[in-house]
């Protein structure tokens, strides 16, 4: 594989973009961490691998799209998936207009709230996660601190996250794009999503006093 290849340099992986058959896939390798202890360091690669395989299948189950998944390797800690055309929902926040922006976020708002439904939390649920392809359509991606059997505590963590990647990447815009995304999520869960909700205010607090 030559450098050219390679998409995106995550925390803690890198992405390589391959084209066979006319088609565009993406190799997701986890690198060692050389801190860590080897034994830990593999350990904890081959946990989240199988994690983000597991969860990027189950979520297609609960209406959330995801890339299609090819194989897994937990001996070299890869998974090879569909590469989804389109941009980081990250990027594109900057560039538009306030409607198309809480548009998206309401999509965000329901997309977690699928995953909450069926108990699966994501993790990592910041914008650099989900992809907006050109038919506005959003894709989650990065499951590999994904849970199943999630607590309501659980699902506020999620949505607490959520509060603070807007609050530290979209300061400018985080009420619009907090609220369209609890609106998203309260148009999905209905008064399910009560629990989740008061837990994230609850974390909130609790953060601020100790
Ligand atoms: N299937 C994919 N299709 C298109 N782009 C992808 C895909 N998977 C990852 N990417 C790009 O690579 C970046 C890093 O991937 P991610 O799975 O989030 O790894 P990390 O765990 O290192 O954050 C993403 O933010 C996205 O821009
Ligand atoms: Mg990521």
């Amino acid at each position: 594989m030559v450098k050219e290849d390679v998409l995106a340099l995550g925390a803690e992986s890198v992405i390589f973009k391959l084209e066979r058959w006319n088609q565009a896939f993406v190799l997701k390798s986890r690198q060692a961490k050389p801190y860590l202890l080897e034994e830990i360091d593999s350990l904890l690669r081959k946990t989240r691998t199988a994690r983000e395989c597991r969860t990027l299948i189950i979520a297609r189950t609960l209406g959330v799209r995801t890339p299609a998944v090819y194989s897994v390797d937990l001996n070299n800690y890869t998974i090879l998936m569909d590469f989804i055309e389109g941009t980081q929902f990250k990027l594109l926040a900057e560039k538009l207009p306030e409607r198309q922006l809480t548009r998206l976020c309401f999509k965000f708002g329901e997309s977690i709230a699928y995953l909450h439904e069926g108990e699966v939390v994501h993790g990592d649920p910041t914008t650099s996660n989900v992809i907006v392809d050109n038919q506005q359509r959003l894709w989650l991606i990065d499951f590999g601190l994904s849970e199943m059997n999630a607590t309501v505590e659980m699902k506020g963590v999620d949505l607490h996250l959520i509060r603070r990647a807007l609050e530290t990447t979209h300061w400018d815009r985080q009420e619009s794009m907090l609220n369209a995304t609890i609106e998203g999520y309260v148009a999905v869960l209905g008064d399910g999503a009560e629990g989740p909700l008061s837990r994230m205010n609850e974390i909130r607090e609790r953060g601020r006093y100790h």
